[in-house]
C-alpha cells in the first residue's frame, strides 16, 4: 500500500527504505534492494562513506551559500542526479513518469534507463527538466541507433552508456525469491532480449552472452553517430580511465552498479581519489552507489566528484509515496548537503576539498 501523504515520521532516506519494505511484495523487494551474490559490495558502498570523517569549520560566513553547478553545459541547482533504474513501475504504477516529474519539481537531472517501463516520449512530455538517456547497447547497431534518435528528438541532452553489466550479476537474493516481472511491467522502449545460441560444449557466458557484448569499438561507433555528450557509467578500475579519456568520452560515472554486478568490487568512493587524479578535471566525474546522506555527497565531492547519483532511494521514495516521495527524498538530501556545507564552512561546491576531511595519518 502506497501512502497518499508523506508519513510524518520520515526524517531521512533510511525511513523511506523502511516504508518501501512494507509497500513492496517480497519479490519486488528482492529485485530492488538486492545486490550481487553475497552483497559485500552493496554493504561496503554505504559503510565506506560512514568510515570517512568530516572536519568542520567554525565562525565562517556562508550566507551567500549555493549548491549550484554546471555539468556538461547544463546549469543545475544541485549535484544530486537520479540514476537510471529499470522497471520503475514495479515500485509505483506511475513509475518513471512520477520520478521524472519529481526530479523536475526538485530541479534534479533525471536519467532514463533503456529498461524503463515508461516510454522515452511519455517521460519527455511529463518533464521539461534536464534529462539524460542511459543506453544499453542493443542486439544490433540499428536498434541502438533507433533508441538514440528517439532520445535526441525528445530533449535528452546526453547519452549515458552503462558498461559494467554486459551480463546480469549473480542476483542470488532475487533468484531465491522467485522474482519475475509482472505482466504489466516491461521494458517498453526496446525489443526483448534474445537468448544467445551456443553449440554443444560452448560456454553460455563466453560464446553465448559475451560474444555479443559491446567493446570500446562500439563506444567509438556511438560517438560518431551522435552529437550528444557520451558518458560512460560503471568504471571502477583506474586502468579503464586512460582508455576512456583516449576515446574522447565526455564524462565518467564511477559506479559498481549499487553492488549489483560483480560482488566484492570496492566502493566507488574508495577508488575515487585515484581516478580523480587521473582525470585531472578534464571531464566531469559523477559517483554513485551507496549515497544515502548529504554528508555522503559532500565527501564524494571532497574526493573529486562533480556530482552524485542515487538509485535505490528513488525506488524507495516511489514505493512509499509516488512522485511526492521521490521529491521529498531529493529535498531531504539537498537540505542535508546544504547543512553539511554550512557546518564545514563551504559556500560553494568548489569550496569542498580534501581539506574538509579528517585524514588521521596526516594529523
Ligand atoms: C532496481 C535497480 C535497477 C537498476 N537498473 C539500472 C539500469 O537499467 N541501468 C543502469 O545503468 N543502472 C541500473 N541500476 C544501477 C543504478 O543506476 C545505480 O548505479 C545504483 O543503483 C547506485 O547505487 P544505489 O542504489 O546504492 O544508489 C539499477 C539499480 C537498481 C537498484
Amino acid at each position: 500500500m502506497q501512502a497518499t501523504t508523506i508519513p510524518g515520521d520520515i526524517a531521512s532516506l533510511s525511513d523511506y527504505e523502511r516504508y518501501a519494505r512494507e509497500a513492496l511484495n517480497d519479490q519486488a523487494w528482492a529485485y530492488i534492494s538486492g545486490a550481487s551474490a553475497d552483497e559485500y559490495s552493496a554493504r561496503r558502498n554505504e559503510r565506506a562513506y560512514g568510515d570517512i570523517c568530516l572536519l568542520n569549520r567554525t565562525l565562517v560566513d556562508v550566507s551567500r551559500g549555493t549548491t549550484s553547478l554546471t555539468l556538461l553545459n547544463e546549469t543545475l541547482a544541485h549535484p544530486i542526479l537520479l540514476a537510471p533504474v529499470a522497471y520503475q513501475k514495479l515500485a509505483h504504477p506511475d513509475g518513471e513518469l512520477a520520478s521524472a516529474a519529481a526530479a523536475a519539481a526538485q530541479d534534479a537531472l533525471f536519467v532514463l534507463s533503456t529498461l524503463a517501463s515508461s516510454t522515452i516520449e511519455d517521460v519527455a512530455s511529463i518533464s521539461k527538466g534536464p534529462k539524460w538517456f542511459q543506453l544499453y547497447f542493443q542486439a544490433d547497431h540499428e536498434q541502438t541507433l533507433a533508441l538514440i534518435r528517439r532520445a535526441e528528438a525528445h530533449g535528452y541532452s546526453a547519452i549515458v552508456v552503462t558498461v559494467d553489466a554486459p551480463v546480469n550479476g549473480l542476483r542470488n537474493r532475487e533468484q531465491r525469491s522467485g522474482f519475475r516481472l509482472p505482466d504489466n511491467v516491461r521494458a517498453v522502449n526496446c525489443q526483448p532480449e534474445q537468448n544467445g545460441k551456443v553449440q554443444a560444449g560452448e560456454s553460455m557466458i563466453f560464446q553465448g552472452l559475451m560474444s555479443r557484448a559491446p567493446t570500446w569499438k562500439d563506444v567509438r561507433w556511438l560517438k560518431a553517430q551522435t552529437r550528444l555528450p557520451v558518458i560512460i557509467k560503471g568504471v571502477i578500475n583506474p586502468a579503464d580511465v586512460g582508455i576512456a579519456l583516449g576515446e574522447g568520452v565526455d564524462g565518467l560515472i564511477i559506479s559498481n552498479h549499487g553492488g549489483r554486478t560483480l560482488d566484492t568490487l570496492p566502493s566507488p568512493v574508495e577508488v575515487l581519489p585515484t581516478i580523480a587524479a587521473l582525470v585531472d578535471k578534464k571531464i566531469p566525474l559523477i559517483v554513485d552507489s551507496g549515497i544515502r546522506r548529504g554528508t555522503d555527497i559532500f565527501k564524494a565531492i571532497a574526493l573529486g566528484a562533480d556530482a552524485v547519483m542515487i538509485g535505490r532511494p528513488v525506488m524507495y521514495g516511489l514505493a512509499t509515496a509516488g512522485a511526492m516521495g521521490v521529491a521529498h527524498t531529493l529535498r531531504l538530501l539537498r537540505d542535508e548537503l546544504e547543512l553539511t556545507m554550512a557546518l564545514c564552512g563551504c559556500e560553494t561546491l568548489g569550496d569542498i576539498s580534501p581539506a574538509c576531511l579528517w585524514q588521521p595519518a596526516r594529523q
